[in-house]
């Protein structure tokens, strides 16, 4: 596997790849890799010639400086993870590496950053489109891997790839649980034990509500989600969104045919946890 730290042994390392003709499959990660990334890694290194993996904590996403400090890191790890993934390339650069003091952009998305982590994190989104689009400039990959989990995420790198005219393909892939249920997250490093043993009743109660959804109208459906974490004093629900699943904006009555998603940002033990259940 080849380490690139800088911009200049990654393109090296890009166009000789690129004059082999050879299909590239990127991860975008900021590490302290989990079983969810491994799913995206195996899946990068089934569809493609070439696995490309980023790893860097990117500080101009983080709108809250204590958020940035807490996040963890496990460099070593992760390259042995990436490594056993047959993971063809590596880039961990510093932060002076990618923005090298230039001024970092700002990306607009319209209604679909003014709802959920959009509007929760101001400023989030454009920090990730920032990061994003310099990887795939330098990079040039086929195909890009996301887990649905930042389901919103998803959405608005969709969009950016639409406002750059990239052809890079965007592939959303399926979250992958604990056992338990607990979708996999590198802030879950971060649960005492005890919250640990907590933190699987939010896809339970996600479960329920889908459950029943036949039964419920869709602020029925909200309501019980409230209501159901509100019986337990360690969770403190910051939203809980029905929403389309393409334009993002909260659905009070379903069309025909809509996708509806349920999102949601939950606090528990000091951690900040998202998940999502689709429910048509
Ligand atoms: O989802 C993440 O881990 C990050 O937002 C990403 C896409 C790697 C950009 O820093």
């Amino acid at each position: 596997m080849n380490i690139c730290r800088t911009i200049n042994q990654l393109t090296q390392a890009v166009n000789e790849f690129k004059q082999q003709n050879k299909t590239i499959g990127l991860v975008p990660t900021m590490g302290a890799l989990h079983e969810g990334h491994k799913s995206l890694f195996e899946r990068a290194r089934k569809e493609n010639d070439i696995f490309i993996a980023s790893v860097f904590v990117n500080p101009v996403q983080f709108n809250n400086p204590e958020d940035l400090e807490k996040y963890p890191r496990s460099e070593e790890q992760d390259l042995q993870m990436l490594e056993t993934c047959g993971c063809d390339a590596v880039f961990v650069p510093s932060a002076e590496e990618v923005y090298q003091g230039q001024e970092v952009e700002t990306w607009h998305f319209g209604q679909l950053e003014q709802v959920m982590e959009g509007k929760q994190r101001p400023g989030h989104f454009s920090g990730v489109a920032n990061i994003v689009s310099r990887l795939f400039k330098w990079i040039m990959p086929d195909r890009a891997y996301f887990g649905e989990k930042d389901f919103q995420q998803i959405a608005i790198i969709r969009d950016m790839v639409s406002q750059m005219q990239s052809p890079v393909e965007i592939v959303a892939c399926p979250i992958y649980r604990e056992s338990d249920g607990l979708a996999a997250s590198s802030r879950n490093r971060r649960l005492s034990p005890q919250a640990r043993l907590m933190a699987p009743k939010i896809h339970y109660i996600l479960t329920k509500s889908f459950e029943q959804k036949d039964a419920l109208s869709l602020s029925q459906i909200k309501s019980f989600v409230e209501h159901e974490f509100d019986k337990y004093k360690d969770f403190e629900l910051e939203y809980f969104l029905l929403v389309d699943d393409k334009t993002l904006q909260p659905v009070r009555q379903r069309s025909v045919n809509q996708g509806i998603v349920g999102c949601l940002a939950v606090w528990l033990d000091g951690v900040r946890l998202i998940d999502i259940q689709r429910y048509w």
